[in-house]
């Protein structure tokens, strides 16, 4: 989809892969970027950005949040996310349940609300922030790759449903891409998975490649390198998996790395 000229509205824009794929997009001549953020007027920097609030925390707060956009979206990114991770029983439940709550309830309530219009007007486009742990499932992310394979479901079922109306849906299988959550995942994985040999990509890079397979009506935009091979080796038979995964696992918790 051709974005100069749209409105795009993007969740968790005020920081980390957000924030990227807002400056990105802002590139685009004659395109307004609402960048949605729990705290809108702590946007840093907001340039050609227009703050506006996005809390995704409750059913409440989505449809506050909502109400309060006084503007036409004609393409939407769900990007917002929450990390979980570690051993099940060491996970914390209210965690989890605010994980699920931003990964993938308010992924489909917010599209619900923006996806009539589109519609209507027979153009639109849904973009949603999946993962690689929504393909392949390592150990130490239970809950999370739950979370971002339900993103995935989400957005393959939602696109076929679409198929005709003018309004398509990319999901992105984000790599490790350098942001806070990265650093949390790192550590909180890393207590009992080896994270040593984890690409990373800056969130200027991932967001081009992005932005790009929107423009390019592409429904999936996925890592290069050796986390491509990752995400192929999950679709193939679990004892490829099983075995990537057992070499640097240990339920017992694992020394400090330093990297
Ligand atoms: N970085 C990676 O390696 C990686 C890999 C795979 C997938 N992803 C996905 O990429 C997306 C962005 O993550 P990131 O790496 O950019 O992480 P990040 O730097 O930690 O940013 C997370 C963003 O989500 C927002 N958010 C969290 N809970 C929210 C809520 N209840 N309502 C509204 N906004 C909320 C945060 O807002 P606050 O500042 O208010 O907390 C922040 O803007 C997530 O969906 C994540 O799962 C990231």
């Amino acid at each position: 989809m051709d974005l100069s000229g749209t409105t795009v509205l993007i969740t968790g824009a005020n920081r980390g892969i957000g924030r990227a794929l807002a400056d990105e997009i802002a590139k685009r001549p004659r395109t307004r970027v609402l960048a949605g953020a729990r705290l809108p007027e702590r946007l840093e920097d907001p340039g050609e950005l227009v703050p506006v609030r996005m809390d995704m925390s409750s059913k409440e707060s989505i449809e506050e949040s909502w109400a309060g956009l006084d503007e036409q979206v004609d393409v939407l990114f769900n990007n917002a996310g929450r990390m979980t991770g570690g051993l099940l029983e060491e996970q914390d439940t209210d965690e989890i349940y605010a994980m699920f709550q931003v990964n993938v309830t308010a992924v489909a309530h917010l599209t619900h609300l923006a996806l009539p219009a589109m519609v209507q007007r027979g153009r639109g486009w849904i973009v949603n922030n999946a993962s690689v742990s929504g393909y392949a499932f390592f150990p130490s992310a239970s809950t999370y790759a739950a979370s971002k394979s339900g993103v995935v479901a989400f957005s393959e079922a939602l696109r076929r449903e679409l198929k005709g109306t003018g309004v398509g849906v990319t999901h992105m299988v984000t790599p490790g891409v350098r942001t806070d959550m990265l650093d949390e995942t790192k550590e909180t994985y890393g207590r009992h998975l080896d994270t040593s040999g984890w690409e990373e990509v800056e969130p200027e890079e991932w967001a081009a490649k992005v932005v790009s397979a929107v423009e390019n009506d592409d429904h999936i935009v996925g890592p290069g390198g050796r986390t491509a091979l990752a995400k192929l080796a999950s679709r193939g038979p679990a004892f490829v998996l099983d075995a990537l995964t057992a070499k640097g696992f240990s339920r017992a918790k694992r020394p400090p790395s330093d990297g």
